[in-house]
């Protein structure tokens, strides 16, 4: 069982704590990622953060996450969540698991933020919850490697939308 999980922040998020406060909240990126490594540590997995705010940075990195024995990926793709089929056909390249958060609800903003290029190929999508968001979807990708693995691969997507 792989005990690595990867989460992989689009751009802008390093901006976290002052970027649009009442969107996004005041917990910075390096608060929110540090506690996802002690959450994930306290339960015997090592999770490693990696931002970008280019594309291909995020491709690149999505790339090496089979040869480095990942398990499970939390992804949030910021902005590229509604541009990106090229970070899409990344993660689908590589086939592991992926649970996609956004911290604002994505669902009750602009009409441009309501599709994602990621939810048909993930493994479940938490929206509107703020730092919660990426804690509660990393005790999901836990739950399920200890499990063996998600019931649904993204390789099984058949949406054409
Ligand atoms: C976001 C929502 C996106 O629409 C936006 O472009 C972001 C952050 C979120 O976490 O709420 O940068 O993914």
């Amino acid at each position: 069982m792989s005990k690595t999980i990867w989460v992989i922040h689009g751009p802008n998020l390093n901006l976290l704590g002052s970027r649009e406060p009442g969107i996004y909240g005041t917990a910075t990126l390096a608060q929110i990622d540090a506690d996802l490594a002690k959450f994930g540590s306290d339960q015997g997995f090592s999770v490693e953060s990696f931002q970008s705010n280019h594309e291909g940075a995020l491709i690149d990195h999505i790339q090496t996450a089979p040869a480095a024995g990942v398990g499970f990926i939390i992804l949030n793709p910021a902005a590229y969540t509604h541009t990106s089929v090229a970070l899409r056909d990344a993660l689908a390249a590589v086939a592991l698991p992926f649970i996609e958060v956004h911290l604002s609800n994505i669902h009750r903003r602009e009409p441009f933020r309501r599709h994602s290029y990621f939810s048909d190929l993930a493994v479940g999508v938490i929206a509107g919850l703020g730092p919660s968001g990426y804690r509660l979807a990393l005790q999901a990708a836990i739950e399920s490697l200890r499990a063996g693995g998600p019931a649904a691969a993204p390789a099984a997507s058949t949406n054409k939308g």
